[in-house]
């Protein structure tokens, strides 16, 4: 039997562990013949410990066969140690007619503390993957503090955006959805993002050729993705859940297995004009367990250009606004 995978998640008591958690233990993150040992980490609240026991019966209640171990803890020395993947759920969630770079004040000081302790305490391969929102921002504040693990193992979700994207298409084009290729998220998880379309294809032929509706495309669709998170919080009352879980499988799935191409954010390192030190959406080839490099060549027109200078100006912005906690 394969060694198991130790994953440490943080919010294991919210709204997406709640899908999340049984979907990793099911096989779906790292594959069917993978054990995998869940480390879960939430505040050290009476109600949030005791909700988290109620999710550890559960676990144990489906009986997954994959599932070795279960480590319940407020204390994140003891959820991150020896941690492979370290998914990092736990934030605040934003409420109606908030952005989410607002959240920045009360989440990023969080990812200080679980950056410094993830850099002490995980294990020497660990990979990070940031969903708690602004999950750019706070995945840069999470890196910054490390001094073992290198900057490419921090990354942060914008798979649920991609998929939004790629959803969006099929439906605008009455294709399958797995008729929709290439088509990636650029820049900042936030109304700024920019699904790049121009490299896209339906069917094998330029997604332009297929849509022929070049307005719908800048307007409506861009605008659709952009705002989907705002769109399910004023419906649900709560932010995405189920989908935002079903995203982090995608993410951790893909940069798990070499050849997928994929939209991530990662440390830009000045790809398609990003300021270097910024976590951009970006187009990913995954070339090892965890590891990956940036496609850097694909062409963009003035006006895509237009659209990733104005969500850098945003990454740069959120950065310069918690450069203090630095
Ligand atoms: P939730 O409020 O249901 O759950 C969050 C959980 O995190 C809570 O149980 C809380 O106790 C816990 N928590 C808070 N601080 C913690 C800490 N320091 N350590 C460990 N646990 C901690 O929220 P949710 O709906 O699960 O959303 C979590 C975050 O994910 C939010 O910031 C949300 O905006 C974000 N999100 C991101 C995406 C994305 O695409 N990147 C999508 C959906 C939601
Ligand atoms: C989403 O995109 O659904 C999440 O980031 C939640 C939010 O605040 O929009």
């Amino acid at each position: 039997m394969k060694t198991p995978v130790r994953v440490a998640v943080t919010g294991a008591a919210g709204q997406i562990s709640y899908s999340l958690l049984f979907r990793i233990a099911s096989g779906a993150m790292f594959g069917p013949d993978q054990p995998v040992i869940l480390q879960l980490i939430e505040v050290p609240v009476e109600k949030a410990m005791q909700a988290l026991d109620g999710v550890a019966m559960e676990l144990e209640d489906c009986a997954f066969p994959l599932l070795k171990g279960l480590v319940l803890t407020s204390d994140a020395k003891v959820g991150f140690k020896d941690a492979n993947w370290c998914l990092l759920v736990g934030a605040k969630p934003r409420g109606p007619g908030m952005e989410r770079a607002d959240l920045l004040k009360d989440n990023g000081k969080i990812f200080i503390e679980q950056g410094k302790i993830i850099d002490a305490v995980a294990a020497d391969n660990a990979r990070v993957a940031v969903v708690g929102n602004p999950a750019n921002t706070n995945c840069m504040i999470a890196a910054s503090q490390a001094k073992r693990l290198p900057a490419e193992r921090f990354t942060a979700m914008v798979r649920l955006d991609q998929n939004r994207a790629q959803s969006q298409l099929a439906k605008k084009a009455g294709v399958d959805l797995t008729e929709v290729k290439n088509i990636f998220i650029y820049g900042n998880h936030s109304p700024t993002m920019y699904p790049a379309y121009p490299h896209a294809t339906i069917s094998g032929k330029p997604l332009l050729d297929v849509i022929g509706d070049k307005a719908w495309l800048q307007g409506p669709f861009c605008e659709t993705v952009g705002k989907r998170g705002a769109a399910i919080i004023a419906a649900r009352g709560a932010s995405s859940a189920a989908s935002a879980a079903n995203a982090l499988v995608d993410h951790v799935r893909d940069l798990t297995t070499p050849g997928r191409v994929h939209s991530v954010a990662v440390k830009s390192n000045g790809a398609y004009g990003f300021d270097p030190n910024v976590w951009a959406g970006l187009p990913v080839r995954t070339t090892g367990p965890g590891s990956y490099e940036v496609i850097t060549n694909y062409r963009m027109c003035e006006c895509c250009q237009a659209k990733l200078a104005v969500t850098n100006q945003e990454l740069v912005e959120e950065r310069a606004a918690v450069s203090a906690l630095l």
